[in-house]
């Protein structure tokens, strides 16, 4: 049976045909051995850590199996959770219950029935994922009330003590302080870091797929979908998805991916992202008062206040994740022809610092910026290549 393309290029599941094994940048072993390693060590506990939709939950469905993987997110937690009736109850087993037993009084031959409560203990939920080889992967661990994330570690401490295989799943600094600078934790950690995808890794993902598919692409076409996925594998399977749906829908040659098409493609891709809100916001920046900013004369002709320089240079050519604050200013004096008109890089720090403070006092979604130590980190691969590519914000 021909392949479909939505089988092949999967942005948002496992991605069976189209997987590609990565080397870690630290050890130079292949990311799954280092997982395998990890979770044979038993009494460790195993934190994988690594940016937004970098492959962290794929990475344990190839390594650990459908069959073997327990998966719970940090959702699944609020303040009152408990983790062994969450832990059981994912793999049908009840925690608490009720049973009734019936007796006949040997002296009366009355009958005699009692309900008894009972609660599985922890030893023997613990037994069960080590009978069936289950691994317990606690994914999006930064979802779980920071207070909660302390006691999960807590109980983590015990269990991995008496056989239980777990791997908590988190994104770098925000979460895994409860991990991996628990004090109690130390010297039972195995710990991975998943890095960004280097573009050799990404333009495998076009190779294999558009191969799988009869369709032609040249290395230089593959090699520029890689640069715009932004070290994201979900953004390469999302950007080539796409492709193919356009090139069934062309009246064009449909066995070659020709670069006239890629722009459509990318535009094609950010319909359904949603930053719509978040880019509106940030380009407002924090409230004047009713003052108003000041405002430069930009090479388009048009005025921009420094909010908005600072959202169009985020966009600008070359996409990049980690702007030093010198390719920010120096993006921003590009924008703006006249060098006499342009913002002091005082004034440009203090407004990065001052539009993260806004972020992080937002939902999730809003938390797309890090602007740390003179380094502007852009934490969420979509939202960038959304600037780049949607709406009419550019
Ligand atoms: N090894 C891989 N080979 C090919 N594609 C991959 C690979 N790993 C991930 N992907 C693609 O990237 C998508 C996102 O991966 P995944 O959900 O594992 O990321 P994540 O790091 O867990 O993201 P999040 O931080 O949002 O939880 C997958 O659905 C798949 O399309
Ligand atoms: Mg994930």
């Amino acid at each position: 049976m021909r392949l479909k393309a939505e089988d092949v290029f999967r942005p948002g599941s496992f991605p069976e045909y189209t997987y590609v094994s990565r080397k870690s940048t630290a050890s130079g072993l292949p990311y799954e051995l280092r997982l395998q390693q990890a979770i044979k060590v038993s009494g460790f506990l195993t934190s994988l850590v690594g940016p937004s939709k970098m492959g962290k939950t794929i990475l344990c469905e190839k390594v650990i199996g459908f069959e073997n993987i327990v998966e719970i997110s940090g959702a699944d937690f609020d303040e009152t959770t408990d983790f062994w009736k969450l832990v059981s109850a994912k793999v049908g087993l009840s925690y608490e219950g009720q049973f009734a037993s019936e007796k006949i009084l040997p002296d009366s031959g009355d009958k005699y029935s009692k309900r008894e409560i009972f609660a599985l203990t922890k030893d023997k939920i613990i037994n069960y994922y080590k009978e069936k080889g289950l691994v317990l992967v606690i994914d999006d661990f930064h979802y779980a009330p920071e207070a909660k994330r302390m006691q999960v570690a807590q109980q983590l401490k015990d269990a991995i003590r008496k056989g239980l295989k777990a791997v908590v799943v988190s994104l770098p600094h925000r979460a895994d302080e409860a991990i991996r600078q628990n004090s109690d934790l130390s010297g039972r950690l195995s710990l991975i870091n998943i890095s960004p995808w280097a573009e050799e890794d990404l333009k495998e993902i076009a190779k294999i797929g558009f191969d799988k598919l009869g369709i032609e692409i040249e290395e230089d076409v593959a090699a520029q979908i890689a640069m715009e996925s932004l070290s994201s594998p979900q953004l390469m399977q999302y950007i080539c998805l796409n492709i193919c749906i356009l090139l069934e829908i062309s009246k064009a040659e449909k066995n070659i991916v020709k670069q006239e098409i890629l722009e459509q493609a990318y535009r094609f891709t950010t319909v359904n992202f949603e930053y719509g809100d978040v880019v509106a916001f940030m380009r407002k920046g924090p409230s004047t008062r009713g003052k108003s900013r000041n405002r430069f004369l930009t090479r388009d002709g048009s005025e921009c206040d420094i909010y908005e320089l600072i959202v169009k240079s985020i966009a600008e050519n070359p996409p990049i994740m980690r702007l030093e604050f010198e390719d920010v200013k120096n993006r921003i004096y590009s924008l703006i022809p006249d060098e006499h008109e342009r913002p002091k890089p005082q004034m440009i720090k203090d407004s990065l610092g001052k539009l993260q403070e806004l972020l992080n006092g937002r939902e999730d979604i809003f938390k797309v910026l890090d602007w740390k130590e003179e380094v502007l980190y852009i934490l969420d691969p979509l939202f960038l290549f959304y600037l780049r590519w949607g709406g009419n914000e550019k």
